[in-house]
């Protein structure tokens, strides 16, 4: 019987080097699924976590999602069976493992035309992505989408997606150096984060954005109010303005981000009937399966379909955690960024 796995703990927060590679006590399989991991998916949420914005109770075991294949069952079900090629998924941790146990609600089978490394970059991003756009953004033809980092897992996956509606247009903002690659991946206009991307955009777009995609939160709120249409919307994912020390994050972020939310004009939204929404795909998996399997059965047609394609920007082995951890953190991908977890 497996007692342990490979696995990326942390014991403490704080800088890249609290992620280590250890053996790790699995839990019992009663009412567990076992899987063989394959491939992991990095996720922004790593760096929050690592850094202690959760404050969780340590150690443990870090990662969101990882993809595989059932090697054993704890328990009696239709569901699933040994073999079975799956997502694993838990926004709280344990998911960077060689091998992993988890409870069903947790697992979601993967059709046969996706490659495992696409499984491992699939569920998060796309699934974020596809409520965004589609059941909070209301995506339609004609619309007009600012993606405030468009470059990243989640910045490609919402691209793809928006893409499959007719007549988008999409301006994104990205660091130096990846426009070329997230034009190719579907950005019509691309911005520069050092410049004046908010004024730029404006130029090119006049008339104002039915939809603006935003990780930043704070003070950026108003600014993105500034430029939105009539109706239009701001779906808020993350608060990376917090994110500029790679070892903490300060009081004065926390505070400077406190301040900005609290600076926010509710008359900003009445003005031009807009609204401000908040998404927590983690969540909402959490609590209602049904509604996820549904978005991901349609996500998986999409890419069966060859309309949508996950970006890999690397692949890492699980030892080089640390690096592949800094490639997201020093804001150098494009797309996703993958463990791999066997030889
Ligand atoms: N609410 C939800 O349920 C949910 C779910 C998934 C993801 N998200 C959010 O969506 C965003 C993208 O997530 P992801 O997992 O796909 O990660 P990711 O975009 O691949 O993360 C790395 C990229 O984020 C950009 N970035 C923006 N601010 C940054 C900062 N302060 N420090 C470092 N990088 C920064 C960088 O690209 P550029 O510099 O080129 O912009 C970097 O390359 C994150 O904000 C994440 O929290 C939210």
């Amino acid at each position: 019987m497996i007692k342990h796995s490979k696995s990326v703990v942390i014991h403490k927060f704080g800088g890249y080097d609290v992620l280590k590679i250890e053996d790790y006590s699995l839990p019992d399989l009663k009412d567990k699924i076992e899987v063989e991991v394959y491939y992991c998916g990095l996720n922004f949420c790593d760096i929050y976590k690592r850094l202690g914005f959760f404050n969780k109770p340590l150690p443990f075991v870090m990662g969101s999602e990882a993809c595989g294949v059932i090697t054993d069952l704890g328990l009696k079900t239709d569901q699933f069976q040994i073999g079975d090629r799956v997502i694993c998924y838990d926004f709280e941790e344990g998911m960077y493992r060689t091998i992993l146990r988890t409870s069903p609600e947790k697992c979601f089978k993967i059709p046969d035309e996706i490659p495992m490394e696409d499984g491992a970059a699939i569920f998060l991003n796309y699934l974020t992505a596809y409520f965004a756009l589609f059941e909070l953004g209301g995506i339609k033809s004609g619309f007009n989408v600012f993606i405030k980092s468009c470059g990243g897992g989640f910045g490609c996956a919402a691209t793809q997606l928006a893409r499959t509606v007719k007549n988008v247009t999409i301006y994104g903002v990205v660091s130096k150096g990846k426009e070329q690659q997230v034009q190719q991946n579907g950005v019509n206009f691309v911005y520069n984060n050092e410049s004046d991307y908010l004024n730029e955009a404006k130029k090119d777009c006049p008339e104002g954005f039915d939809l603006i995609l935003d990780n930043e939160s704070g003070s950026w709120l108003n600014e993105g109010c500034k430029v939105l249409k009539f109706f239009g919307k701001i779906v808020v994912l993350s608060a990376n303005s917090m994110i500029n020390n790679p070892n903490s994050i300060s009081l004065f972020s926390k505070l400077k981000l406190f301040v900005g939310v609290l600076s926010f004009q509710l008359s900003s939204l009445m003005n031009k009937s807009n609204s401000v929404c908040g998404l927590h795909t983690g969540n909402l998996v959490r609590e209602n399966r049904k509604r996820v399997l549904e978005c991901l059965n349609v996500i998986f047609d999409l890419y069966k379909n060859g309309e949508i394609k996950p970006k890999i920007d690397s692949i890492w082995p699980m030892e080089e955690v640390v690096q592949a951890s800094k490639v997201l953190g020093e804001r150098r991908n494009v797309g996703k960024v993958l463990l791999k977890t066997r030889n």
